[in-house]
């Protein structure tokens, strides 16, 4: 036998038996001597690390981006620098709510979550099949997610805190009317677009500024899930999703993405009518109409899904010179969250993991920490600064672009309170069989709901942004829609 075919124990010696326990005489007890036993269960029991808090159940794949347009007059991003460029990077989609093992095929955004490993480091891209969000500060985050878990005592999803916060927050109108739509349930995880959905900030090698949207456009098309066929297909193969993408790159059907970018010059985000930092609105493409930047092709599954997908971390805060954030609230607070659960989730040294690690230089002062498996910097120059001719700080080029902060520190709400106009629009927009389809999905969902109050205050909201949208979810629900206002 081949050393390379011999199995060992994790301490690489050669085991002898790994299908009967060491016992004392054929039938008795076993032996805490059997250290391969023991090593066996012990490691058995530590195979799983916690699974993400949201976004618990995803696929993920190889790829990359190429570059088809020069937008260096936007941004100095290296990995933006010269058309025909290309990027390795790696995806992983997922659906919000559900845990590990849930079912694809479900109502709920999916996570769109890239990583580019630059030249200059890695941007993670942390966005949704969704334009937009339910709530814009992140300080609702961890209650809206309360209500799309489960309920404490019973254990089951709750449609009553879903549909009292939602019509507690109407900010949540426009993605709400999305998520309902048929655009909640994708056909697969390969025809939906995918969105960064917050505004970032883009700075070219002149210093200069702008504001910007990335948007995926799907090559395959848009293709969405009937709902019978969906709730079918989640009970017959939890998986649908997962394995229809392991399959189509399986069998060299790479999917693709256009990846293209809204740009709003810096200034006006003072003058535009709405405050284009709201996650819950989406900028007119008459005013800021798509560019496109590039190409980018799924060609690869991972090797083991534990080691790359499970153990893969995107942080929106992970950006590149020449990527910055913008004062979105909630991508504010997006910004501590993801790599504190990173620390939590899979460990201090997470980002030195094979799936996670910059294929550029990395050279930090950080030494030691929990499953330090690299050579933690062997004997070099581990305080900065110092006379050792350690890595040093570059200079203007790498740092943020400076802007200016003005007014009085205080918790303030986003001063623009159209919560109606753009889910109406969205409404209006709908064929006929869409609206009917729209409209029966949320009386779907809203029929178990056992509050009246929290049935009438929602529909006053459908009934703001559009009365048809209002009167036919009340009609769907056998309420009537009398003294409710479209102002
Ligand atoms: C995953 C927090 C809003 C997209 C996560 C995770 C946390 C989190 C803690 C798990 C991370 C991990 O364990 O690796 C938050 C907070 C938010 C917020 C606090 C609001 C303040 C959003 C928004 C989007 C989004 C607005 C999309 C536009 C995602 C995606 C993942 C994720 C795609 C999965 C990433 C992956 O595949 O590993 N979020 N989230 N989240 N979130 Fe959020």
């Amino acid at each position: 036998m081949s050393s390379n075919n011999r199995l060992t124990t994790s301490w690489g010696a050669p085991v002898g038996d790994n299908q009967n326990s060491i016992t004392a005489g054929s039938r008795g007890p076993t032996l805490i001597q059997d250290v391969h036993l023991l090593e066996k269960l012990a490691h058995f029991n530590r195979e799983r690390v916690p699974e993400r808090v949201v976004h618990a159940k995803g696929a993920g794949a190889h790829g990359y981006f190429e570059v088809t347009n020069d937008l260096t007059a936007y941004t100095k991003a290296s990995f933006l620098s010269e058309v025909g460029k290309m990027t390795p990077m790696f995806i992983r989609f997922s659906t919000v709510a559900g845990e590990l093992g849930s079912a694809d095929t479900v109502r709920d955004p999916r996570g769109f979550a890239v990583k580019f490993y630059t030249d200059e480091g890695n941007y993670d891209l942390v966005g949704n099949n969704t334009p937009v969000f339910f709530i814009r500060d992140a300080i609702k985050f961890p209650d809206f997610i309360h209500t799309q878990k489960r309920h404490p005592q019973t254990h089951l999803k709750n449609p009553n805190a879903v549909w009292d916060f939602w019509s507690l927050s109407p900010e949540s109108l426009h993605q709400v009317t999305i998520l309902m739509s048929d655009r909640g349930i994708p056909a697969t995880l390969r025809h939906m677009h995918g969105f960064g959905s917050h505004t970032f900030k883009w700075v070219n090698a002149q210093g200069e500024a702008v504001w910007v949207k990335y948007h995926f456009k799907t090559n395959q098309g848009v293709k969405n899930l009937d709902v019978d066929l969906a709730a079918k297909i989640a009970g017959e193969n939890p998986d649908y999703h997962t394995e229809d993408l392991f399959n189509a790159i399986d069998k060299g059907d790479f999917p693709s993405w256009t990846l293209y970018v809204q740009i709003m010059p810096l200034d006006d985000a003072n003058t535009y009518r709405f405050d284009p930092f709201d996650v819950t609105k989406v900028w007119s493409q008459k005013d800021y109409p798509l560019i496109e930047v590039g190409q980018m092709v799924l060609n690869r599954n991972p090797d083991n899904y534990f080691a790359e997908v499970e153990q893969a971390t995107f942080s929106p805060g992970s950006f590149v010179p020449g990527i910055e954030a913008s004062p979105d609230k909630m991508l504010q607070g997006r910004l501590f969250a993801y790599s504190d659960a990173h620390r939590y989730r899979v460990g201090a040294n997470h980002n030195a993991l094979p799936i996670n690690r910059p294929h550029s230089p990395v050279n930090t002062y950080q030494r030691d920490g929990a499953m330090r498996f690299d050579g933690n910097g062997g004997g070099s120059a581990y305080y900065e600064p110092n006379s050792l001719g350690g890595p040093a700080q570059g200079g203007s080029q790498q740092k943020i672009a400076p802007f200016e902060v003005s007014g009085e520190a205080d918790s303030v709400a986003y001063d623009h309170d159209d919560h109606y106009r753009q889910a109406g629009d969205l409404f209006r927009l709908l064929r006929a069989d869409e609206k009917e389809r729209l409209i029966r999905n949320i009386v779907g969902a809203m029929k178990p709901v056992e509050s009246d109050e929290i049935k009438l205050r929602q529909i006053a909201h459908f009934y703001k942004a559009d009365p048809a949208y209002g009167q036919g979810v009340a009609d769907g629900l056998g309420l009537s829609v009398t003294g409710m206002s479209s102002k």
